[in-house]
This record gives structure tokens, C-alpha cells and sequence, in this order.
């Protein structure tokens, strides 16, 4: 692990970090040479002596100036080699977002995903080039500090280590049995947190169906239970570096003890026992952190393994010998698919779009249609089968070539924080105005964009305007010309939208359609009556396929599902 994060430095930031160690090793020990010139001028004051003051303030002054300049290089210096390592992490990890398939999306809470670019690369920055920048030097100081020490006297110097190991021992101890408490508190933490998020979320239909109790008695439950066991947690850190403490500080009264027993048998010079007293608390440092320093080793670590679940996740494999793509037909050869959690199971599709034709897919909720434009798509990859685009298996075009193929409208559209004329933009980031607004026209959502007051500069998103779900499929249709790729995935609306906003989506749909391949997720069938080929899915599997007409006559599960639209229609009519 701490390997690896190394290498996300280059031979700068290495040395960068190491610059930082000796600054800080550095200006340690000028605090403790400080602790010297003060400890003679104290001598001298006690014997009477006058002279050479001056000289002592002026290496005073010096030793002042030294300090400050090398706590502010160790300071750029650790943070040079810290941002270093956000950066570069950062930047892996957004690259790799790019490159998974949709399965990890699922399987990987987004919130997660979030945690890791915010928090997590941020510990390991603090840690690995912070603390234990500190650490290192703080360690350095006392094995200098202490070896001085020893040198003076070896007697004292063990008499100052006395206990340590035996609370070295208990800490070790009380951190391997703290960790499996700490363990059930997280667990129990991450339990609460999830059964709250699902309260939040259900509080608009807790509050429609008055709250109830079954929920309430469980996150009752799941509060004490996490009360309970950090109070577990608590009590055992208390514990274990209570006596830890307690030792270190039973080392200084041996230390101070034994020292004056052999001040007082001239075994050692008062000026010497002082050095013992005063620098020993320097040697005693790195120990008091040790604790404070192993916490953050286990943060640093839970951070990397987080880092590394997206990291080391399976992407799309980037093809060896990409075949590019220049007819934009579709055929699905004999495909099979199944998600990895669920019963659903797409078995032996077999269909072919000719390029340029629209087709439509259609069936019962659940019945697999979303499932088909994911594959076509590569957000999963079929189990069994081959999916192709002119005749190539999209396994072997680059992804990146297969998507600019590919403009999608989905039902949900997603707007982000910016104008119209951004939004818009993003199906291509090298049009200019003239074409944004001639694919809004194309769209029908030009006249809808200049009746706002700010037309195409009006603000979408978090702080902008909203928009109605046509309005807001008409602009991804803009997106879609503007991106002008052969192939089109459309996920028609389910909501019902009015009827102008209906006719104005089907106009825009059918400008689309133009000389495109089309696969359309039908929801409305009457609006894809006129279809190249309706192709109709139950359980995974495709049932009938055809034209409108001929579907109707062949009275099977199209005719089915056309009388009961037009039956619920019909009782629309009646109760509207
Ligand atoms: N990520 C997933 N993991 C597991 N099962 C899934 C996943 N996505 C969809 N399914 C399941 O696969 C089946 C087909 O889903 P799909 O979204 O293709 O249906 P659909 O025909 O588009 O339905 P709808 O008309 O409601 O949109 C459903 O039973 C669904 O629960
Ligand atoms: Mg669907």
C-alpha cells in the first residue's frame, strides 16, 4: 500500500517530501540546541558569571530565524508532495469512472464514488504526506536525542526506557482487540445511516400513510445498538491508553528518581540530570503520538481500499486491433443475457435493424427493451451472442468510437447547471450558434427557448429555471441533432404528456428519424404505428415482430396490449 502511494509521486515530490522530513528533523533539533544556549545561559546565572551573553543571544537570534525559514520550507514543501498525490489520484479516478460499464454504477453507490474523490484522496494526502512526514522526523529526533542521552549516561538513558516496552505491549494489545469492536460499530454506524437515508427518502409517503411503527421501533433499534456499541468502543480506547499513559509517565518518574539518587551520589552532574530531564520529554514525543499516528495508519487504510474498489474494478478492456464502423445497421446473433443479481434472463435474441429504419421495441413492463439498448450501448456486455454494428462485434470497436456512433434520448433526461445554449452544447462542444439553434428548431423547442426572457442564455439546473418533461426531451432531441450520430436510442416518455407537447415531440422525433437507425422504447403504441418493425418482448424474449397491421391481425400479444391502451384511453376520455 504505502508503495504504491509513493508512486504516485514523481522524483519531485519524492524529493519534495524528503526536503520536508529533514526541514522538520531540522528545526526539531535547532528547539533543542534553543533548550541548550538556554540551559548555559540558566549555568551561568547560577555561577555568577557575566560574560559572553551577548554572543549566546545572538545564536538565540540565528537559531530563531533558522527555525521559523525551515518550519515554512518542511510546510511547501510536504504540501507540494501531498497535493501531488491528490492530484494524480484524482485524476485516475475520474479516468476510470469513464471507462466502466454500467453494472459498476449499481453495484457501487454513486454516494460512495463521492466519498472517494472528496474524503478519501484527501486522508490519504493528510496521512501519507503530513503525518507521516512528522512522524518520520519525530522518530529521527528521538533516536538522535536519545542516543546523545545514552552517550552522556547509559544508566539513566535505560532507567528512561524502563516501562516502555511493557507499554508498548499493552497498546499493541488493546489496538488488536479495539479493532474488532470498532469493526461491529461501523457496521452498525453503516446499518443507521442507510435505514435514515431510507427515511429521508420515504418522508413524503410517511407523511401521506401516517409513520409507521415497525419502522420507527427499527431505527430505534439500529440507534441504540450503534450507541451501544461506541460506547464499547469508548470505554476500550480509554482503557488500553489509559495504561499506556500511565507507563510513559511511570518512565519519567523512574527516569527522575533514579537520576537524583545519582545526582545525589555524584554519579552525574546536575547540568547533565537537567539535560535528561528536559530533552527526554523530545525523546517521549513519537510515543505519545503513537496511538494518534496508528488511527490514522487504519483511516489511511480503510481510504485505500476504497480508492482501490474503484481502481481496480474491471473496466472496458480497450481493444487491441479496433475495426472501425462505416455501415450502421444492428444485429443481434443469437444473444443471451443475464444481470448478475436477479432472475431475469434475455434468452436467444435474434433481430436485425437495417440501417436507416426505425424500429420499435415494446412489451410489458419488465419484459427486457431497456435491457436491449444497454447492450447495444456496452453498458453490459451479452453472456452469450454477438451484437453488431455493420457487421463488426461491438467487443472489437473502439468504445469510444462506438459511442460517438450513438446518440441517446432517455426518459429521464439529465440537465446540468448552466444555460440552454450549454445544454445544448453538449452533444457537440464544437458547434457554433447557428447550428445549437437549428438543431433546437429541428427539435421544435426553438420557439419555446425565445419566448423566455433570456432565451438561450437562460439558466437550467440546481438554480435555474425548470423545465417540463417534454420540454426537456425536445432539448435532449437537440442534443441528439447536434451530436448528428447515425444510430438513435430513444426511450419514449411514459408519463402522458398534453397534446401539443405530445404532436411537438413526435414531429421532433420524426425529424430524427431522417436517414438515422432508430430503436425506439415505445410506451404509447399508437405514436410507432407506423414502424419499420415492431418487435415485441415478454420475459426476455422477443414473441412476435412485424408491422403494425400485421401484428393487429396476428391477434397475439401486440393486439393485446394495443386494445388495452386503447381501452385505457378511452377511460381516460371518459373521466377526464
Ligand atoms: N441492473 C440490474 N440488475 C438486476 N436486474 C435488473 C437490472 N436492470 C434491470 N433488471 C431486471 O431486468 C428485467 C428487465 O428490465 P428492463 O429494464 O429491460 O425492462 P423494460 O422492458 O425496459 O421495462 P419498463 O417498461 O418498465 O422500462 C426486469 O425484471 C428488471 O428488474
Ligand atoms: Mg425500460
Amino acid at each position: 500500500m504505502i508503495g504504491t502511494i509513493y508512486s504516485y509521486m514523481t522524483k519531485k515530490g519524492k524529493k519534495m517530501l524528503l526536503l520536508s522530513i529533514i526541514t522538520f528533523t531540522f528545526k526539531a533539533l535547532l528547539g533543542a540546541g534553543m533548550m541548550l544556549v538556554i540551559l548555559n545561559i540558566i549555568n551561568k546565572i547560577v555561577n555568577g558569571q557575566t560574560d559572553g551573553f551577548l554572543r549566546y543571544w545572538l545564536i538565540l537570534f540565528g537559531i530563531v530565524i533558522l527555525k521559523g525559514v525551515s518550519n515554512n520550507t518542511a510546510d511547501i514543501a510536504k504540501h507540494f508532495s501531498g497535493f501531488e498525490v491528490v492530484k494524480k489520484l484524482r485524476d485516475e479516478v475520474t479516468l476510470r469512472l469513464k471507462k466502466f460499464s454500467l453494472g459498476f454504477y449499481t453495484n457501487e453507490r454513486l454516494g460512495e464514488i463521492s466519498t472517494i474523490v472528496h474524503k478519501d484522496v484527501d486522508n490519504i494526502e493528510r496521512i501519507a504526506a503530513h503525518v507521516w512526514a512528522r512522524m518520520f522526523s519525530d522518530f529521527l529526533i528521538a533516536l538522535i536525542i536519545g542516543g546523545c542521552l545514552f552517550a552522556i549516561n547509559w544508566k539513566l538513558g535505560l532507567a528512561m526506557i524502563s516501562f516502555l516496552p511493557i507499554g508498548l505491549l499493552i497498546l499493541i494489545l488493546g489496538i488488536k482487540s479495539n479493532g474488532q469492536l470498532e469493526k461491529r460499530s461501523s457496521d452498525d454506524l453503516a446499518d443507521m445511516v442507510s435505514l435514515f437515508v431510507e427515511y429521508a427518502k420515504g418522508i413524503p409517503l410517511l407523511k401521506a400513510f401516517n409513520e409507521s411503527p415497525t419502522f420507527k421501533e427499527k431505527m430505534d433499534r439500529s440507534i441504540i445498538s450503534f450507541a451501544d456499541s461506541s460506547k464499547k468502543v469508548s470505554k476500550s480506547i480509554a482503557n488500553y491508553l489509559g495504561r499506556y499513559f500511565f507507563f510513559l509517565e511511570i518512565c519519567f518518574a523512574v527516569l527522575v528518581t533514579y537520576g537524583a539518587i545519582m545526582v545525589f551520589n555524584n554519579e552525574i552532574s546536575i547540568s547533565n540530570f537537567l539535560l535528561f530531564i528536559i530533552f527526554s520529554k523530545e525523546f517521549y514525543k513519537p510515543f505519545s503520538n503513537l496511538e494518534k499516528n496508528w488511527t490514522d495508519y487504519i483511516v489511511l487504510k480503510d481510504s485505500y481500499k476504497r480508492i482501490m474498489t474503484v481502481l481496480e474494478a474491471p473496466i472496458i478492456e480497450s481493444v487491441d486491433k479496433p475495426l472501425a464502423v462505416t455501415q450502421f445497421d444492428i444485429v443481434f446473433e443469437n444473444v443471451g443475457f443475464n444481470y448478475q443479481q436477479g432472475e431475469f434472463e434475455l434468452k436467444n435474441v435474434n433481430l436485425k435493424i437495417d440501417q436507416g429504419s426505425m424500429v420499435a421495441l415494446v412489451g410489458p413492463s419488465g419484459s427486457g427493451k431497456t435491457t436491449i439498448t444497454n447492450l447495444i450501448l456496452r453498458f453490459w456486455d451479452p453472456q452469450k451472442g454477438h451484437i453488431k454494428i455493420g457487421g463488426i462485434d461491438t467487443r472489437e470497436i473502439n468504445y469510444d468510437d462506438l459511442l460517438s456512433h450513438i446518440s441517446i434520448v432517455m426518459q429521464n433526461v439529465i440537465l446540468f447547471s448552466g444555460t440552454i445554449y450549454e445544454n445544448i452544447k453538449l452533444g457537440n462542444k464544437n458547434a457554433t450558434n447557428q447550428e445549437v439553434m437549428e438543431a433546437a428548431k429541428k427539435a421544435m423547442i426553438h420557439d419555446f427557448i425565445m419566448s423566455l426572457p433570456e432565451g438561450y442564455d437562460t439558466l437550467l439546473g440546481e438554480n435555474g429555471v425548470g423545465l417540463s418533461g417534454g420540454q426537456k426531451q425536445r432539448l435532449s432531441i437537440a442534443r441528439a441533432f447536434l451530436k448528428d450520430a447515425p444510430i438513435v436510442i430513444l426511450d419514449e416518455m411514459t408519463s402522458n404528456v398534453d397534446p401539443i407537447n405530445e404532436r411537438k415531440i413526435q414531429k421532433a422525433i420524426s425529424n430524427l428519424a431522417k436517414s438515422r437507425t432508430v430503436v425506439v422504447i415505445a410506451h404509447h403504441l399508437k405514436t410507432i404505428r407506423s414502424a419499420d418493425q415492431i418487435v415485441v418482448f415478454d420475459k426476455g424474449q422477443i414473441v412476435e415482430a412485424g408491422k403494425h397491421d400485421k401484428l393487429l391481425e396476428n391477434g397475439h400479444l401486440y393486439k393485446e396490449l394495443w386494445n388495452a391502451q386503447k381501452k385505457a384511453e378511452k377511460w381516460n376520455l371518459c373521466t377526464n
